[in-house]
């Protein structure tokens, strides 16, 4: 039978050093989706997209957006976490070109529980874009939101003091107790996931979608570090309170460096229903038909092997 959703387009990806979208891309292309990148830029000279994805170049002024989803059955959003509120344009230059399914820029903590904005202020903005999604139903716009967690390798090959490990000093900053479970995704969990919604339109339609890899707390991940490497880290404590506190000031003063960074932290150990969410994702997977197991360690082998190389 053929899928009902063969062109797809991802948007906001030229980044050199690659976060979200390149994976995206590379994933649809190896699950057979025809994929177009549409950026603001010209491709930065070190940006990995697959050779097999055609690239367009939009100022996102509306015209050009639905001149460039005209024919596409999928617009995939991994726009840069400040700039979610963006996508009611590009979702309104969606519905006037058809197409069928949009899948915001969400890939994180289950922004699907109201009342945890408190959490952090990403969620309220990817909540709203969320219920804008659901007033264009009715104009033959479908939505799936994919929940992943925090990308464990992705965030431990970043460093900045992500997760509270860093692999390059060999510090772990250990917060409260170090034993606040959450759940957590691998890139080729949320790369799969991503496809899996595409090659199931009728069962993902209009809906939040949970996936993860694993439940970790933070001692069981620096102690699978550890093993791996076979290194003991030095530890320094600290609150999440305080942490919350810092990345708070950090943020309202405009230094988005340091205070991205330590707000991430404070949401990946906030616990549930946020952080923690390993029934739904047990529910999504089987929707998804995602039966593979994954290793920790192997996880973190594939990570020093990142950082040794670059
Ligand atoms: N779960 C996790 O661990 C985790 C980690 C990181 C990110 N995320 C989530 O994944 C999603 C994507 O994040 P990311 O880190 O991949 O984003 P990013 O690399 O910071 O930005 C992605 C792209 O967004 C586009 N962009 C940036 N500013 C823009 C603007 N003002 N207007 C239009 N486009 C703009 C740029 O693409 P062009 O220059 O090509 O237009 C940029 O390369 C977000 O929802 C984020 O919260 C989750």
């Amino acid at each position: 039978m053929p899928q009902e959703i063969n062109n797809v387009v991802v948007l906001g990806i030229m980044k050199a050093t690659g976060n979200l979208g390149p994976y995206i891309v590379s994933g649809l292309v190896t699950a057979g989706f025809r994929v177009t990148v549409l950026s603001r830029n010209q491709p930065d000279s070190n940006a990995v997209i697959s050779a097999a994805a055609e690239v367009l170049q939009s100022d996102y002024t509306y015209p050009s957006l639905v001149e460039a989803f005209k024919s596409q059955d999928a617009v995939i959003s991994t726009i840069a976490t400040m700039n979610v509120q963006q996508q009611v344009r590009i979702i309104d230059a969606a519905v006037a070109a058809k197409v069928k399914r949009f899948i915001p820029s969400d890939f994180g903590s289950d922004s699907s529980v109201e009342g945890e904005e408190h959490v952090t202020g990403f969620l309220k903005d990817k909540q709203e874009v969320v219920r804008y999604l659901r007033t264009k139903e009715a104009d033959g716009l479908s939505w799936t939101s994919l929940c992943t967690g925090p990308w464990v390798d992705w965030l431990l090959e970043e460093g900045h003091g992500l997760l509270g490990i860093d692999i390059r000093s060999k510090t772990a900053t250990i917060i409260d107790s170090g034993n606040q479970e959450f759940t957590t995704s691998t890139m080729p969990m949320v790369t799969k996931a991503t496809a899996s919604i595409l090659l199931r339109p009728e069962e993902t339609k209009n809906k939040y979608v949970h996936v993860d890899s694993f439940t970790l707390t933070q001692n069981l991940l620096l102690e699978a570090v550890e093993r791996v490497m076979r290194t003991k880290f030095s530890r320094e404590k600290t609150s999440r309170e305080d942490l919350l506190a810092l990345a708070t000031k950090h943020l309202e003063e405009g230094d988005y460096d340091n205070g991205y960074y330590e707000m991430v932290n404070t949401v990946v150990y906030s616990g549930p229903p946020v952080s923690l969410f390993p029934g739904r994702a047990i529910q999504g997977k089987k929707l998804l038909g995602l039966v593979e197991a994954e290793d920790l360690d192997e996880v973190v082998k594939g990570v020093l092997a990142k950082i040794e190389k670059s």
